[in-house]
């Protein structure tokens, strides 16, 4: 059984149908890519998955649970974290504060949760005391990362992993998430930089206006002459 599993999910705004018919699946301990052009639909794809975004119809089903359209913080609990696209972080709140506010769903033992997140990410606790909106955009993509682990989800959705970032920093970044993986958690990640996901995923999906058009196993889709041409430059 897969730990996520979507099923002909259909979404937009007022008039506009954005989602055409997705299905796609996350499966326990995977790195999942999910490319696409600037518009094909990926945020609105994650914003509904976690129910920030209405779904038309269709399923989203977490651990065998239908969870469509259901309150977020029903969806947080149930074991999914997003980090969204552009962080959207609490700016004038310290890096402690939006830590807590990850944890809002589940306020037991924060203190643990959080010290795992300062041995993840080292900076972070030098930062601790400093406002998120004062934070180097590295800093506030390790921020939101935090915030979303703090409701010790099964499966993390980041939304344009890199954007905007230092390659050094997302080299530091990628570790993180690769070890964060290897401690259990599935990842469903957004990233312009192909090349660069497809190397550290499994598997991965690809979004055009809205439909999955291609899908398959990293490796082979590096080779791909479709994703050469569209997303490699090549
Ligand atoms: N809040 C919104 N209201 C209306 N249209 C939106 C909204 N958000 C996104 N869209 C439209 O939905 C389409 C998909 O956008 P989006 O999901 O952000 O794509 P991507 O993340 O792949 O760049 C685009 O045509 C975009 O203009
Ligand atoms: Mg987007």
């Amino acid at each position: 059984m897969a730990l996520l599993e979507i099923k002909n999910l259909n979404a937009g705004y007022g008039d506009l149908r954005v989602l055409r018919d997705v299905s796609m699946e996350v499966n326990e301990g995977e790195i999942v890519a999910f490319l696409g052009s600037n518009g094909a639909g990926k945020s609105t794809f994650m914003r509904t998955i976690v129910g920030l975004n209405r779904a038309w119809s269709g399923d989203v089903i977490m651990n065998g649970k239908r969870l469509t359209n259901s309150p977020s913080e029903k969806i947080i609990k149930s074991g999914i974290g997003i980090v969204p696209e552009g962080r959207r972080l609490f700016a004038g709140m310290t890096v402690t504060e939006n830590l807590e506010m990850g944890a809002y769903c589940n306020r037991k033992d924060i203190r643990r949760r959080m010290d795992s997140i300062f041995q993840s990410f080292p900076r972070l606790y030098e930062r601790k005391d400093h406002l998120a909106g004062d934070l180097s955009g590295g800093e506030q993509q390790m921020c939101a990362i935090g915030r979303a682990l703090m409701s010790e989800p099964k499966i993390l959705l980041i939304d344009e992993f890199s954007l905007g970032l230092a390659p050094t920093v997302v080299d530091s970044l990628t570790k993180v998430v690769q070890d964060i993986n290897r401690q259990g958690v599935s990842i469903l990640i957004v990233e312009q930089d192909v090349q660069m996901v497809l190397e550290m995923s499994s598997r991965a999906y690809v979004m055009e206006v809205g439909a999955i058009t291609i899908s398959g196993n990293s490796k082979d889709l590096i080779d791909n002459p479709k994703i050469k041409e569209a997303y490699l430059g090549m």
